[in-house]
């Protein structure tokens, strides 16, 4: 519910970080500035909802906001968080937080370090059949968990495809596939309660 009080904040991407944007009044933020490498895009997104907009990542982080959305591209989300952070602002990533565990690690320290919340959008646990496959599984109707897989698929039509992931070097055409597992794995933790001990990765090679 939107507090009496939004809170200030800047999004960077404006691809789904427009999709957020449009969100942010029913629940209690206000958007203030946006920031994207694409400039024409850019000018018109905040033409029409009324903000300042930048290019630069560094002067976008000296405008007057308390927290940061990050919504730029998938691999790149920890170092703007470590900026953000350093710069006194609140952060919220998008999928996913860090590329290699040496980012992880770097930022998980820059969290600490700042005393600032740092919040990872997952948002799958919340879609209505995961809330659903909770409440059978808290009920006892399913059963004790004990092996499950997960795997996410975005099936497109092909103009759809191309258009979300335009190019070879988008994110979303090189990106290995247990890099996006957050969408499958979080509604396996939230439906059951149990959290990863132990991580396997492995790939399965297409023979032809
Ligand atoms: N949770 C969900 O359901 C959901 C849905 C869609 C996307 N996402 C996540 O949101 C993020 C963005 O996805 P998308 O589909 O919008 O990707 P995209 O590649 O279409 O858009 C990313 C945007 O970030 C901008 N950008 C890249 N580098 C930048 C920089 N240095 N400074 C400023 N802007 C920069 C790009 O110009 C582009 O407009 C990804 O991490 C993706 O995984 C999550």
């Amino acid at each position: 519910m939107a507090g009496e009080h939004p809170i200030p904040v800047g999004v960077v991407g404006t691809g789904r970080g427009l999709s957020l944007a449009a969100l942010f009044e029913a629940t209690g933020f206000e958007l203030r500035a946006l920031c994207d490498v694409e400039g024409a895009p850019l000018e018109a997104a905040g033409a029409r909802l009324g903000v300042a907009t930048y290019t630069n990542f560094d002067r976008f982080l000296d405008h007057d906001f308390d927290a940061v959305v990050l919504a730029n591209f998938f691999h790149e989300h920890a170092p703007f968080a470590i900026r953000a952070l350093a710069a006194g602002k609140h952060v919220m990533s998008e999928t996913a937080a860090c590329h290699t565990l040496g980012e992880g690690v770097a930022l998980i320290e820059a969290v600490e370090r700042s005393g600032l919340v740092y919040s990872f959008a997952e948002n799958y646990p919340y879609m209505a059949y995961n809330q659903e496959m909770r409440r059978f599984f808290r009920a006892g109707r399913v059963g004790e968990f004990r092996y499950g897989e997960g795997e996410y698929v975005h099936p497109d039509p092909a103009e759809v495809k191309l258009a979300r992931s335009p190019g070879f070097d988008h994110w979303r055409n090189w990106i290995p596939a247990t890099y996006y597992c957050t969408h499958s794995l979080a509604p396996v933790m939230f439906i059951t309660g149990t959290r990863p001990v132990k991580v396997n990765g492995f790939v399965v090679p297409r023979l032809r």
